[in-house]
């Protein structure tokens, strides 16, 4: 047994967890493309990783219009509602706690994944230009995106607001704004994709306005201490060019410190040391990620920790690999490798069929 960090209970008064080792968000193609309600398999594969202190679920869109590719659930429905149950069920069952990710991805969509073939929706028409988006008709290059209305960036907010009252009535423990890796809000914050002049675009201001009204919706509708958001300040992903990045995400942090969240959840990927310069601002509990071309290490997480830059780490692939993560590092035992291949898509293989630890037989 190795004294880690990362293995010490966390109780901040609202979030009580057995461990700081978060499950990161990982969308896994898996639901039915049509209905969108999660594969039955969901529930298995969530309960599998429930020694997790806290699981942050797949990307669960919003809207239909927020729909980003084959396979990928919404929380829309009352068949949603109703499949996502069966999966929090599963989970407390196996003793742990689950967060719904709400999820619109604007522009990083295709008409194919859409209904009606509809034209993606996103701030401005800026189009995506040196990478394709990957749909049921395979690799395909981007189209040029419809600028949604004031009004329909206004019933966006209102479809999150939405999402998280179902996200309740579905038993979810909380929800995670998706505000990082180039989607939608994160589409709204930076300034080459917004180029708006109506009160979401132009100053600073009004380019944060859409993340802060977002989250002041959901946290409306189920209580700021079951919102979490999700930011990755810098990052490059998806074509997102943020010019000053230290003054958005200073000034965002700012401007919801006051309300009180669950948490704030930061992927540090670019340039900007987003880590150290957004803790001291924010008062709550932040959980840390960091997203390079391979899996973070157990240690790089330890090390986050220990510096005291965050309170929870989490951690995406080694958890595809590893369902009984936490207990693999309380072990040190060795890791399962991922399997590239599998984790899109498809059934058991890949998904529910990574081993956990064998007990040692006693005797
Ligand atoms: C297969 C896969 C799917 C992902 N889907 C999402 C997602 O739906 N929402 C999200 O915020 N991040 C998503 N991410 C990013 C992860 O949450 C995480 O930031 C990334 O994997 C880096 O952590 P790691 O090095 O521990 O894997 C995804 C990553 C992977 C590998």
């Amino acid at each position: 047994m190795t004294a880690s960090p990362l293995l010490r209970s966390y109780d901040d008064g609202r979030l009580s967890l057995p461990n700081r080792i978060v499950m990161a968000p990982m969308t896994r193609g898996r639901a039915d493309d049509v209905s969108a309600v999660p594969h039955p398999l969901t529930r298995e594969y969530y309960a599998q990783r429930a020694g997790a202190g806290l699981i942050v679920t797949e990307g669960l869109w919003a809207d239909p219009l927020g729909k980003g590719g084959p396979g990928i659930p919404g929380l829309v429905t009352d068949a949603h509602v109703a499949g996502w149950r069966e999966v929090t069920d599963a989970v407390h069952a196996a003793g742990g706690r689950i967060f719904a990710q709400l999820w619109h991805v604007g522009r990083m969509t295709h008409p194919v994944t859409l209904p009606d073939g509809e034209l993606p929706l996103a701030p401005s028409p800026v189009r995506i230009e040196h990478q394709q988006i990957f749909t049921k008709d395979g690799w395909l290059d981007h189209v040029t995106p419809r600028a949604m209305t004031t009004a329909e960036a206004e019933a966006t907010i209102a479809a999150f607001a939405a999402e998280a009252r179902n996200a309740v009535r579905a038993g979810f423990d909380g929800v995670e704004v998706h505000g990082a890796n180039g989607y939608l809000v994160q589409q709204f914050l930076a300034e080459n994709t917004n180029r708006r002049t109506d009160r979401f675009g132009g100053s600073l201001t009004r380019r944060l306005r859409f993340a802060v009204e977002v989250v002041e919706a959901v946290v409306a509708e189920v209580g700021a201490e079951r919102v979490g958001l999700r930011i990755s300040p810098d990052n490059p992903e998806n074509e997102i060019a943020e010019e000053d990045a230290q003054g958005t995400y200073r000034t965002l942090v700012d401007t919801l410190a006051p309300l009180g969240l669950a948490y704030l959840h930061i992927i540090e990927r670019g340039a900007y040391p987003a880590l150290a310069d957004l803790r001291p601002r924010w008062p709550g509990t932040l959980i840390a990620n960091f997203n390079g071309p391979q899996p973070t290490t157990r240690e790089a997480g330890e090390k986050v920790l220990n510096a005291g830059l965050a309170d929870l780490f989490s951690y995406g692939r080694l958890f595809i690999a590893n369902p009984d993560l936490p207990t693999r590092f309380a072990a040190d035992a060795p890791l399962n490798p991922i399997r590239e291949n599998l984790i899109y898509g498809g059934d058991a293989e890949g998904y529910t069929d990574y081993p956990a630890l064998t007990p040692t037989p006693v005797g």
